[in-house]
């Protein structure tokens, strides 16, 4: 066949999960035998294979120099093509060996064995393995691994893999080995090793039936101290999924590495998780609040995974959310039993409506359990991760705690060491909790976020409510079925907003249905989605008076706050459209809510926030940035004026002057801040003044960043001391550098483009380290206002480092398309110059299939 000229529009084949088939070889062992260097590193493998199925073996790989491969110790003529080696074996059981060499410090892309801060490490997930060596890189099949390692002492003194340390010892010229072996099952994705100069905080835990595991977080030197917390977190872990789940760790050893560079936020490898180094390192100084809750989140759902991942795993990539689905949820529920449940909901609620709503509405929208894909990368998504465990919850909610325990027992005794489906989970739920779910799997097929109608209306002495569900058509999927969606639900009375009965939970499973409240008397107001207990767009025609009432008396406190977030919403729309809007019915009830001595600060914090500018625009037909920040920002005035007073109070009876991460501690940290914030909106006079005292005066980072947040936005003189004072204190930390590029590319002000464009020239500024490439590129691109602003210059801007990355790093560079495919929702004017962006991607020669699918999809 000839030489044929591909590009990338003709190129990536579609992978399909109607496609299906198991593999025809298992692979029971394998042993790896490292010869580690920066620049060159020689892997040879031994696999044990066994014949499962009539087809050839396949061995994926990633382009990497192949030495040699031997079958039964002869070498052996494996066709090459597409990154594939076929093995037409006689027999029913082989021994392959292969040879292959890489050279990690050329490895941009962070997948498979690259080098970070002088370090080797590897990420294997989704399909990193095949870099390493090649093999049959799907997750259904599951071996053994032993590994050797050799490399040069004194500048890797360290080796760690998988599963325990079963050898080791110095060799000739200054070099040594380790051996390590994992008893367990495993798919590829979760092989790891790390090779480098690191030192450990040790610790141990002693598990429910009286195992000792060794643990250690693996880290340079100089961040051993910023540990503590990470190790915390993991202990509290590793006991709260012995008493809430009943699942115990099984290996002797569980290690974590913290890595500079990292395409994502941690990875769950068996025995040795690998963090990007922010989910890990935190002292006072350095991390605010949100990061200790982000550090505990994440070290919870990594450790979480060593159950629902690992001990079962995914058929196919297209049950992603078999695993991510279910681990999410998992953590949640860990942070929500250690802090404030209701603000660790209000935060969910708000991460899921910023990041899954948006992919839900456009063209990248895909069902929990995608049908297809080009690149597996992309479908690491908030649709498969985080409304995937809005799945979960639904179902435990409509099961209840113990018959949903029932069900989760079944599913890790029913498949454990299995590689397994979305089905086989809801299954699981179905026979253990003793429920029937086939028309709720429709949520994991059906793509698009369900609005619910929900009216209420007087029928003698019963309240009727009505319940109307549309699911709005998506790409693939233009006619959608009626999900059965729960809803908990209460009424309250209108004169005093005292609760009517009790909460029911409804779930409703047509297109429309009327409930019954019998015996109400007046008409009453609505409470509905408390809990957020189903993750859909309620439309109620409540008016402000009623959503006053409820963000007043609800009982329930997510309710309360989404009441409040409503009258808000409602509001800002009003005013958008209407060039003008009545704000006192919202100022009354921030103040009420500020008043109100019985409710905490945290949970006050986040109940006076107007609702985001981009949640603002999702609820638009067309999205006029300058008009919403406009009339956010007067909102933001009238209540920062006309409250001065309570604002004040709560700035000044949140002073914290001892730092603790109790909940009230950083919820007093998180109300100071917003008070200033609104002080600031409010033109008090010594409000820039004071932010510039908090943020000199800061014992922590939670502090000097709320204030650092609140002048990067104003135009007070302060506000370039106050950055140039944080630039040189923290300079030396890359981590903290990265938050002085993100406060920066979030600022509300009109000239944001410019110091965005003089921030990417910085000498700080670098794509080849993801977490800064997000801290400028990818925070810019969520400032709707900013990003929006001008000529089209921040488009263009996105559109050019994405191109550049995808020469670095293109899974990385893909999650930056994303803004770009929403081009339909802000008009023709930037809508054209949106697409030409688009089609300049699309068109460049040599793209990667990761950024072709997003942008591609997002042009069609
Ligand atoms: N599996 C990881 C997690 O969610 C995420 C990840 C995916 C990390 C791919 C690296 C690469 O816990
Ligand atoms: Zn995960």
């Amino acid at each position: 066949m000839a030489d044929v000229q591909t590009t990338a529009a003709a190129a990536p084949q579609v992978i399909h999960r109607e496609d299906y088939r198991a593999p025809d070889w298992r692979v029971p062992e394998v042993a790896l035998d490292f010869d580690l260097g920066p620049a060159r590193t020689v892997v040879k493998a031994r696999l044990e294979v066994e014949r499962a199925g009539p087809g050839p073996l396949l061995l994926d790989h990633g382009g990497q120099e192949i030495v040699s491969v031997q079958v039964d110790g002869a070498p052996f003529d494996a066709r090459n093509e597409g990154k594939r080696l076929t093995l037409d074996l006689p027999g029913d059981a082989h021994v392959i060996e292969t040879e292959c060499v890489l050279a990690p410090e050329t490895n941009t892309e962070l997948m498979g064995l690259y080098a970070s801060g002088g370090m080797l490490c590897t990420q294997c997930e989704a399909e990193g393995f095949r870099r390493i060596t090649p093999f049959p890189d799907r997750p259904d099949v599951l071996s053994r691994y032993s590994v050797k390692m050799t490399a040069d002492k004194a500048r890797f003194p360290v080796l760690l893999a998988n599963g325990d340390r079963v050898g080791g010892g110095d060799l000739e010229g200054g070099r040594h080995w380790a051996e390590w072996r994992d008893p367990f099952f495993k798919p590829c994705y979760l092989f790891a090793l790390v090779a480098g100069d690191l030192k450990a905080n040790r610790d141990s835990f002693t598990t429910a039936s009286g195992r000792k595991v060794e643990l250690g977080i693996w880290v340079r030197e100089a961040d051993l101290p910023r540990t503590n917390h990470a190790m915390q977190a993991l202990k509290g872990s590793m006991a709260w999924d012995e008493r809430v789940y009943g699942r115990e760790y099984d290996l002797d050893v569980f290690n974590i590495v913290a890595v500079a560079d990292f395409n994502f936020g941690a990875m769950e490898n068996k025995g040795l998780n690998i963090f990007n180094s922010r989910y890990i390192l935190a002292d006072p100084e350095t991390a605010t609040d949100a990061d200790y809750d982000a550090i505990a989140a994440v070290v919870a759902h990594e450790y979480f995974h060593n159950w629902s991942g690992n001990r079962v795993t995914c058929r196919d990539w297209f049950q992603l959310s078999l695993k991510e689905g279910f681990t999410v949820f998992r953590d949640q529920q860990f942070s929500a039993d250690h802090g404030s449940p209701a603000v660790e909901r209000i935060n969910q609620v708000r991460n899921l409506r910023a990041a899954q709503f948006q992919e839900d509405a456009g063209p990248l929208a895909h069902p929990v359990r995608p049908d297809s894909y080009m690149e597996i990368s992309n479908f690491y998504t908030a649709t498969v991760y985080n409304k995937g465990a809005e799945l979960i919850r639904m179902m435990a909610t409509m099961l209840g705690p113990d018959r949903f325990r029932r069900g989760s027992d079944l599913y890790f005794e029913r498949h454990d060491g299995q590689a397994v489906t979305c089905d086989d989970f809801v299954k699981a739920m179905e026979d253990g909790g003793g429920i029937d779910l086939s028309l709720f799997r429709r949520w994991y097929s059906q793509a698009g976020t369900p609005k619910v109608k929900a009216t209420v209306r007087q029928d003698g002495s019963d309240a009727v409510v009505s319940l109307e569900q549309s699911v709005p058509p998506t790409p693939g999927q233009p006619e959608k079925k009626p999900m059965p969606i729960p809803l908990r639900m209460a009424l309250f009375d209108t004169a005093t907003g005292a609760p009517i009965g009790e909460e029911r939970l409804v779930v409703l499973e047509d297109a429309a249905a009327d409930m019954r409240f019998e015996g109400v008397g007046e008409r009453p107001v609505l409470s509905v989605n408390r809990g957020f207990s189903a993750p859909i767009i309620v439309e109620s025609d409540r008016s402000a008076a009623e959503l006053a009432l409820l963000s007043a008396h609800d009982n329930d406190p997510f309710a309360r706050y989404e009441a409040l977030q409503q009258l808000m919403l409602d509001t800002l729309i009003a005013g958008v459209e209407g060039g003008s809007a009545d704000f006192a019915p919202v100022v009354d009830a921030v103040r009420l809510t500020l008043e109100n001595g019985a409710l905490d600060k945290a949970f006050v914090a986040e109940a006076v926030l107007p609702p985001s500018e981009a949640f603002v625009g999702d609820r638009m037909s067309v999205v006029d940035p300058e008009a919403i920040h406009r009339v956010r920002e007067a909102l933001r005035a009238e209540l920062g004026r006309t409250l001065e007073r309570q604002w004040r109070a709560a700035y000044l009876g949140s002073a914290s002057n001892r730092f603790e991460l109790t909940p009230e501690a950083k919820g007093a940290r998180r109300l100071r801040s917003i008070a200033l914030g609104f002080l600031m909106a409010g033109g008090a006079a010594d409000a820039p003044a004071l932010a510039f005292e908090q943020f000199q005066g800061a014992t922590n980072m939670t502090d000097r960043q709320g204030a650092l947040t609140v002048l990067v936005s104003s135009n007070a003189p302060q506000r370039e001391d106050a950055l140039a004072a944080f630039y040189d204190r923290f300079k030396g930390d890359a981590l903290v550098l990265d938050k002085w590029f993100t406060t920066q590319a979030l600022s509300s002000r009109a000239d944001v483009l410019e110091q965005v464009l003089a921030l990417a020239a910085h000498p700080d500024f670098t794509l080849t380290n993801p977490n800064r490439a997000r801290s400028l590129v990818g925070a810019f691109s969520a400032n709707q206002r900013g990003f929006h602003s001008g000529d089209g210059g921040g488009y263009r801007f996105l559109a050019d480092n994405i191109l550049a990355l995808d020469a670095i790093n293109p899974q990385t560079a893909a999650k930056f398309v994303a803004p770009l495919g929403r081009w339909r929702r802000f008009g023709e004017a930037r809508g054209a110059l949106i697409r030409a962006e688009l089609e300049r991607i699309v068109a460049k020669p040599g793209l990667s299939k990761d950024v072709f699918e997003q942008a591609s999809k997002s042009l069609a």
